[in-house]
């Protein structure tokens, strides 16, 4: 009796052979395999506009992109939650950063402050998104871009809501669910987005129209954001779309 229990569920140290644990690390290694990085995304869009000011929400190590980003003023915020140094100019949440910044309560920055460029990479939870594009949209110019990461995950797994379990399909990497807040926003008529298919799917805004750039008319498609549907539906729900293609149209 104990053997057919164990070969039913295993013994703790099987593992189990699954599918989608196959398909979660594939998926996870093409995505890895992806070009380019957001960094060269950032600074591409930076060369569209004046360069004067660029925001980073969530900035971890700086080394990985912050420091890499080409602009006359650069502005980071982070409350330090993975990286110990947290080497930025604000140690805040976004909200408190915002906040602060919506009563002129910060020091080197006032709120007649307007971003060529904002990266959301902060807290990857829908909501936190969704409140860092409402505040993002308040100091962008109007020719200038908020840049969103992990818009664009490969599995529903990647997509799980907490960032603490790892035993899924998609083992350590981790999206949140940030799609769902960029996609709500590509249905907001007076503003333009795109979806750059690499490094976890760059979600581009922006108050003006660019080559490709466009936005969801019809009534929400997917009201209870489930993944599936999102999965179907993918390319229309983020537009996504090669880097390459964009930069040709340019
Ligand atoms: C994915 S990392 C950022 C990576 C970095 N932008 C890059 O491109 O390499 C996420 C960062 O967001 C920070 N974070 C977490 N909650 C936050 C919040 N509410 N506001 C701002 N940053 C937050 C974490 O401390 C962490 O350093």
């Amino acid at each position: 009796m104990i053997n057919k229990i164990r070969q039913i569920i295993g013994t703790g140290r099987t593992i189990l052979k699954d599918p989608y644990f196959d398909e979660g690390k594939l998926k996870s290694s093409e995505e890895l395999g992806k070009s380019p990085s957001r960094t060269t995304i950032i600074n591409a869009l930076l060369e569209l506009t004046a360069s004067k000011n660029y925001l980073e929400i969530g900035v971890r190590n700086p080394d990985a992109n912050y420091k890499k980003v080409n602009c006359v003023n650069k502005f980071s915020v982070d409350p330090g939650l993975e990286f110990k140094s947290n080497p930025v100019d604000f140690k805040l949440t976004s909200d408190d950063f915002f906040a602060r910044l919506d009563a002129n309560k910060l020091s080197g920055i006032d709120n007649s402050i307007r971003f060529d460029v904002v990266f959301i990479d902060g807290l990857h939870t829908s909501y936190q998104v969704d409140r860092d594009i409402e505040n993002s949209l308040k100091y962008i110019h109007k020719t200038g871009f908020i840049v969103l990461h992990d818009c664009n995950p490969p599995t529903e797994y990647h997509q799980r809501e907490n960032y603490d379990f790892k035993n899924s399909p998609a083992g350590i990497f981790w999206n949140g669910t940030t799609w769902k807040a960029f996609y709500k926003y590509r249905h907001r008529q007076d503003l333009y987005s795109i979806c750059f298919d690499t490094d976890w799917g760059v979600g581009v805004i922006s108050k003006s129209n660019f080559p490709l750039f466009n936005n969801i008319s019809s009534i929400m498609s997917n009201p209870y954001f489930e993944y599936d549907v999102f999965n179907e539906h993918r390319l229309q729900h983020l537009n996504l779309v090669e880097f390459k293609e964009w930069a040709s149209k340019l």
